[in-house]
């Protein structure tokens, strides 16, 4: 496990494992806080302001994320377990992923959303967020059901990327 956490790469659509639903996390160790260590390592240079364990091949119900994603300062966090537990009004915001290369698309999302789980030490954590933040736990959520933002979007915008995207790599 431990090579698997220094060699950590992110990866991208169409990879089976972004699609795969992630099993809840039942054992707090070492392994595990060495694991998120490196997913925030990883978020950062990305750069990036969340990231979900299936975005690094690890199918474990587990983000990180910067709870003050627009302030300068970096301010990580790490759920583990996370699940929605309220949403309030829609909000339509311009997504992207780390895991969907060159590629942004405006996704409606719920404005207002209590998110539960634990800390990294175990602890229950509740999380009330809006805007950028409340946007970036869905999509992290939704990552560890094997959902991308691109499912939300229109099939002829989905299929418009999937012919970019093959353009890309025969350009590659
Ligand atoms: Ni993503």
């Amino acid at each position: 496990m431990i090579d698997a956490i220094n060699e950590m790469k992110i990866y991208t659509y169409p990879d089976p494992v972004l699609k795969t639903k992630a099993e809840p996390i039942t054992e707090i160790d070492e392994d595990l806080q060495a694991l998120i260590d490196r997913m925030i390592e990883v978020m950062y240079s990305a750069p990036g302001v969340g990231l979900a364990a299936n975005q690094v091949g690890v199918l474990k119900r587990l983000i990180v994320f910067d709870r003050n994603p627009k302030e300068g300062e970096r301010d990580p966090v790490a759920l583990i377990n996370p699940e929605i537990v309220l949403g309030e009004d829609e909000i339509k915001w311009d997504e992207a992923c780390l895991s969907v290369i060159d590629f942004t698309a405006e996704v409606v999302r719920k404005a207002q959303v209590k998110v539960r789980g634990l800390d990294r030490h175990g602890n229950p954590f509740d999380i009330e967020a809006e805007d950028l933040l409340g946007v970036c736990l869905q999509h992290e959520i939704d990552h560890l059901d094997g959902i991308l933002f691109i499912d939300h979007i229109s099939s002829l915008k989905r299929a418009l990327y999937k012919k970019k995207l093959k353009k890309m790599q025969k350009e590659k």
